[in-house]
């Protein structure tokens, strides 16, 4: 007798979702930057623990680290504190000793944690091999407005070959909010510049702010997913009331935008497994700036008439697609799903319940010429897998003169007339003499 293979556990079913992001991972080059307080705070070494795990996907990694709270209470225990003019700090003699020391220190700690490799935690075999060095090359800000910045200075120059050496190497590189003169002097600059100069120069696939003040929210208290840079500047200059640290990163990230880095994160780093959840789920838990061409799948409304016609003419004269009115359409358009490529229908499908039966038809199932074999298709039908399921459907079927292996290559199998709804064999073309495939459907896939 044939037993029934038991479902997948909630954790097989993570690993499996999350192969295609390991993938697309390897080998990229992410910056990630996060503040003095996350050092500091007692989840540090679970920070460190999936940054470990990231190496171990094969992510080239640049960490840099910022280092106030660590100067400040240095400061302190001297009777001094940091001065601030016109939102700048002043590093005077006293406070850059602060900052060496307490990078020093800092990196210290962090290049601890990272070798870390005892059999019973998470960096069990681990061996992450720390590169830190005088990559950055800064200036002083110097005399603004008749205030002497003395020690504070800005990113003039990476040494990015260096890095990129290191990185290859299968190092990690590790960064102090630093910088050299080529005089001999050190300079405080900020993690922040250092990170957004960095990822600039390296061209980074990433660059990834672990914030402190939680995730960006909109007015109703909503995270905000996606943010192109044109939007992402507007919110940094405009009224709404957002976290000082939020509306810098706002900025970073547009400023790295521009300096061609593939998308910029920021995650709140106070989420167990932030990053991991960030970079390995399709749904992240942080927002994500970036330049790149806006997709999204979505319901057809009315407004996508147009588009979905003009999608799918080329397939209806080439007797691909059976041959749909504008009048059709418009009654039917709420069936479909669309793709939308930065305002262009680039692809749809329809979904057709038969509720009595439990069965629904996928149909009109079309992607531009231009962006095939992209995983569109792909993503059309689970969609409508899932939204099938939803309405208690567990059958699919779909008609088909022209792509038959490419439903049969995702579980559809050959079926004929019975296996339709009465009312669809009704209006079965004998003339088109269309292929009949059929699909069960499992339980669709839970989202994280
Ligand atoms: C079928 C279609 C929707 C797939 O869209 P897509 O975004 O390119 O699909 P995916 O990227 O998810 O899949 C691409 C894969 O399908 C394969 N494929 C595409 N058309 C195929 C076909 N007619 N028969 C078999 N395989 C096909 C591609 O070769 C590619 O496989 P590979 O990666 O192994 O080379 C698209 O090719 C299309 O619009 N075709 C014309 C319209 C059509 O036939 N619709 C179905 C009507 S029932």
């Amino acid at each position: 007798m044939n037993k029934k293979p038991a479902p997948p556990t909630a954790s097989l079913t993570w690993f499996r979702n999350a192969a295609p992001y390991i993938n697309a991972h390897r080998g990229r080059v992410f910056v990630l930057a996060f503040g003095g307080e996350a050092v500091a705070d007692a989840t540090f070494p679970s920070l460190v623990h999936d940054i470990g795990m990231l190496h171990a996907l094969g992510v080239r990694l640049v960490l840099v680290h910022g280092a106030r709270p660590q100067v400040e209470s240095r400061l302190k225990t001297r009777g001094a504190e940091l001065r601030y003019v016109n939102g700048l700090r002043v590093t005077d003699g006293a406070a850059l000793e602060a900052v060496k020391e307490a990078a020093g220190w800092l990196r210290v700690e962090i290049e601890a944690l990272l070798s870390m490799g005892l059999a019973n935690t998470p960096m069990s075999g681990a061996r992450v091999r720390v590169s830190s060095g005088n990559y950055v090359i800064a200036k002083p800000l110097g005399v603004r407005g008749g205030v002497d910045y003395c020690h504070t200075g800005e990113v003039r120059r990476v040494d990015a070959e260096a890095i990129r050496r290191q990185l290859e190497l299968g190092q990690v590189v590790l960064l102090s909010p630093l910088g050299y003169s080529p005089t001999g002097e050190v300079f405080n600059l900020t993690a922040e510049d250092v990170a957004t100069a960095v990822a600039g120069a390296l061209r980074a696939d990433k660059l990834v702010f672990l914030t402190e003040s939680g995730p960006l929210r909109d007015g109703r208290r909503r995270l905000i997913q996606q943010l192109k840079p044109d939007e992402a500047s507007a919110l940094a200059d405009g009224e709404r009331p957002i976290p000082d640290e939020l509306r810098l990163h706002l900025k970073s990230a547009v400023s790295a935008c521009r300096q061609q880095v593939g998308r910029v994160h920021l995650v709140d780093r106070r989420v167990d497994g932030a990053l991991l959840l960030e970079l390995y789920t399709r749904d992240g838990i942080g927002t994500l700036v970036t330049g790149e061409i806006y997709e999204r799948l979505r319901r057809a409304t009315i407004e996508d008439v147009g588009g979905v016609l003009e999608l799918i003419k080329p397939l209806e004269q080439e007797g691909v697609l059976v041959r749909r009115s504008r009048e059709q359409l418009e009654l039917e358009i709420e069936s479909f799903t669309v793709i939308e490529r930065d305002g262009m229908i680039v692809g749809c499908a329809a979904l057709f319940p038969f509720p009595d039966e439990a069965v629904a038809e996928v149909a009109c199932m079309a992607v531009h010429a231009d962006y095939r074999d992209g995983g569109r298709g792909d993503v059309l039908l689970s969609h409508l897998e899932t939204q099938a399921w939803a309405l208690g459907v567990r059958r699919l079927f779909v008609l088909t003169t022209h792509t038959a292996h490419w439903f049969r290559e995702r579980g559809f199998v050959p079926g004929d007339l019975k296996a339709l709804p009465l009312k669809r064999r009704e209006l079965y073309n004998y003339q088109r003499n269309s292929r009949i495939f059929i699909k069960v459907l499992e339980a669709p896939k839970r989202r994280r």
